[in-house]
């Protein structure tokens, strides 16, 4: 069998009325998690065993301790989510596993158990490219057409897309440094609000103002849909230098929400009136862990209605990683008859758009 991954001829959006029944397992960062979704976007169980308190200790995750406690949990989460669907592994018509992007020793423990049960049930397997779980999520939870823009904003990356079909995504743009979520993250660790930043900083920020300080609008000279938030985080530690003895960390927290936002929204218009004049349609999704933010959410609805875009954002639950976005994507790619090989090899890196021009400047990320 040949291994298809980023097929560039499919264009046939699937028929959300299978019902083929898949098991997806998501498990390359700290979560370990397991579902089953039926090709009707049917959710029969979503569990999530997160390590977030493991690695809070640390400010960030520790690789090792990820890779061992997703040994030790991936058994348990799949056999949860089979009890709570009332369902047996002969129920299944597929396995799909997050075959990468993301640290390696989970992609290679989800992976080795999908590929294994995959076997011993005689069942295909899928090996999801884990962003492409994340791009696909607005059509599990809206049945959004393809073709849509998508914003993908998580710890990792944050890129504006064109998504053509299934397999097919073009890169708008994508940072040149810090991904959005890393923003968050690390102002959070600056202001000592615990990690993860994201939803640390925006419970902060509930009771600050967020015109407090002024943090730059990084590359708002450009109208191209390229990021940068490195500068953003230089910016807020000088603040804090500057002004800890009257301005109070939830002011901070505000005031960096808003600058991340801004930066957001400006990009995404400028993608927005790209896409609209490329394909002629006028439909954005939002996904990622940034995503689940309500402000930055507003404020893209705000941008949208402004471009007369349809708007999807998925419940938060299902924005942040999660292993039913992989489920999806296994109901997608087994609905379109495209199994991947049990020779698939794990990748740490593995860029939605291969083929997209470098943005200007050093240290881009994938
Ligand atoms: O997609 P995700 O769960 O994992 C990755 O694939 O990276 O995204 C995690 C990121 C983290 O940086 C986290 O701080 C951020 O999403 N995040 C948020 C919120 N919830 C999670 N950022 C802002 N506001 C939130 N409410
Ligand atoms: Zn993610």
């Amino acid at each position: 069998m040949s291994m298809i991954h980023n097929p560039s001829y499919i264009n046939q959006p699937a028929s959300f009325e299978s019902d083929a029944i898949i098991l997806g397992i998501e498990s390359s960062c700290d979560e370990t998690a397991a579902a089953i979704v039926r090709g009707d976007g049917h959710i029969f169980a979503n569990e999530i065993a997160s390590q977030a308190e493991m690695h809070a200790t640390h400010g960030g995750v520790v690789p090792e301790i990820a890779a061992r406690s997703h040994l030790d949990t991936i058994g348990p989460v799949i056999e949860r989510a089979l009890t709570s669907a009332n369902l047996n592994p002969s129920d299944l018509d597929g396995i799909a596993a997050t075959g990468g992007p993301g640290l390696i020793g989970g992609v290679l423990i989800g992976t080795m158990t999908a590929k294994s049960m995959a076997l011993a049930l005689d069942k295909p397997y899928y090996a999801i490219n884990h962003l492409e779980g994340h791009a696909l999520t607005a059509r599990l939870t809206d049945k959004v057409e393809f073709p849509y823009l998508l914003l993908l904003i998580s710890g990792g990356h944050t890129q504006l897309l064109a998504v053509h079909g299934l397999g097919q995504y073009e890169r708008y743009g994508t940072t040149l440094d810090d991904a959005a979520g890393e923003a968050f993250d690390k102002g959070a660790k600056l202001l000592g609000l615990g990690y993860p930043g994201g939803p640390a900083i925006e419970l902060a920020a509930a009771n600050g103002n967020p015109k407090a300080i002024t943090l730059p609008n990084p590359r708002s000279q450009y109208d191209d849909c390229h990021f940068s938030f490195s500068g953003l985080k230089t910016a807020l530690a000088q603040k804090i230098d500057a002004f800890k003895d009257t301005v109070s960390a939830a002011d901070f927290a505000a005031s960096l929400q808003l600058a991340v936002c801004k930066a957001l929204v400006k990009r995404t218009e400028n993608a927005m009136q790209k896409f609209a004049a490329e394909t002629g349609a006028r439909q954005l999704v939002i996904a990622g862990g940034v995503a689940a933010n309500k402000m930055i959410g507003q404020g893209l609805a705000d941008a949208a209605a402004r471009h007369a875009f349809q708007l999807a954002i998925p419940p938060a639950g299902l924005c942040t990683d999660n292993a039913a976005m992989i489920a999806w994507a296994g109901c997608e790619y087994h609905a379109a008859d495209l199994p991947s090989s049990l020779d698939f090899a794990p990748r740490p890196r593995w860029p939605l758009d291969p083929d997209a021009a470098p943005p200007p400047g050093r240290g881009v990320r994938q």
